[in-house]
């Protein structure tokens, strides 16, 4: 299936001269949903994985039927002051300041084996903020799983050394 088919491309949105991905015309197709979210439980299994890591809020969307699928959890990432127990805290660049991601310090055991999923690899940061964090608790981070890349702005340097899955390029 071409999965870009069911993309659409948002031209000055945020802002004037960015093209933006919206992903929401995928998820409201079934079919298109179901066969990204089947290649990534693909992927999943062959990195035997034991968790699902996704940050809020379209990595949500991506990890939760992965782990519904093959009947493993989810631990979510969130924003600072969203999750209510203790949890490891990361500072990360934005393009103006920084921001925080946490994730509750009991979600990951030592030794598991993690998949980390979003919907998007643009700069790379919010994932190299996440695998900051599942390697503070110990997991082991045997995969990264994105709907889409956007090659030209070299997300994967920042993710070097760790295996990459993306389903579209642009
Ligand atoms: C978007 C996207 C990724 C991230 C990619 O999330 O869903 O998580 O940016 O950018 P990066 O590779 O440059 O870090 P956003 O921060 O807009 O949050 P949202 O999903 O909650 O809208």
């Amino acid at each position: 299936m071409d999965l870009k088919q069911y993309i659409t491309v948002v031209s000055d949105y945020p802002k004037p001269g960015i093209q933006f991905k919206d992903i929401t015309t995928l998820m409201d197709n079934g079919k298109a949903y179901k066969y990204a979210t089947d290649q990534i439980v693909k992927y999943a299994k062959e990195k035997q994985v034991d968790i699902i890591v996704g940050p809020e809020a379209r990595g949500f969307i991506i990890g939760c039927p992965v782990a519904y699928a093959m009947e493993i959890g989810f631990a979510p990432v969130r924003k600072e002051g969203k999750l209510p127990r203790e949890v490891a805290r990361v500072e990360y660049g934005l393009e103006y300041g920084t921001d925080v991601l946490t994730i509750h310090r009991d979600a990951i055991k030592p030794g598991q084996r993690v998949l980390i999923t979003d919907d998007l690899l643009a700069t790379g940061g919010t994932i190299e903020a996440t695998v900051k964090l599942v390697e503070e608790l110990g997991g082991v981070v045997a995969g990264i799983a994105f709907l889409i890349e956007l090659g030209y702005l070299n997300g994967r340097e920042k993710l070097k050394g760790y295996d990459v899955l993306t389903l579209m390029e642009y």
